[in-house]
């Protein structure tokens, strides 16, 4: 089922042909930053409202996918032009949960948050996870396996 929160609505009014655009800053006037091209997937929840989230333009989100405030989704090499950066981006798969503060950060090609994975209060992750994992720590390694 479809939240009724105002951020999530305004996450999917995003992809509107022109009030889209409008969608998109008062996401941004509500501290979330998701650029328009960023598809989602269903049942897309920002926890308690997402403040402070900020995903680059080329992620690609699956369904059911939970992401607390504070979460970065990018490139590691900001410090370079981008044309200089080897990264092509992020896929968030389905039933992912991304907990506060979490830092998923992008270096060389595409940058894979498997199907069912956890990923830590403060995580900075530099790699691929596989199905289910736990991943915690900076820089984020797997600590454990989640329990369906
Ligand atoms: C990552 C997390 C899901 C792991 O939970 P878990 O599977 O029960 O794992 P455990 O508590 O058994 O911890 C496993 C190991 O990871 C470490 N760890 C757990 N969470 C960690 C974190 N956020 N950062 C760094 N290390 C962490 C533990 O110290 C433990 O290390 P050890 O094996 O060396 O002792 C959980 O600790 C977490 O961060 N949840 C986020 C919840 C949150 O932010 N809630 C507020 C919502 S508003």
């Amino acid at each position: 089922m479809a939240r009724r929160d105002l951020p999530s609505m305004l996450v999917y009014a995003r992809r509107w042909p022109l009030a889209g655009w409008l969608a998109y800053y008062a996401l941004k006037l509500l501290g979330v930053e998701i650029p328009r091209s960023v598809e989602i997937g269903e049942e897309f929840y920002l926890v308690h409202g997402g403040v402070g989230v900020v995903i680059h333009p080329k992620t690609k989100i699956g369904n059911k996918v939970k992401i607390y405030p504070g979460v970065t989704l990018g490139r590691a090499d900001v410090h370079k032009p981008v044309e200089e950066s080897k990264f092509e981006g992020i896929i968030i798969e389905d039933d992912a949960l991304l907990s506060p503060g979490a830092k998923v950060l992008g270096k060389a090609g595409v940058l894979k948050v498997a199907k069912g994975t956890v990923l830590g209060a403060n995580a900075v992750l530099l790699e691929s996870t596989k199905e289910n994992e736990i991943w915690a720590g900076v820089p984020a390694k797997r600590v454990g396996m989640r329990q369906e």
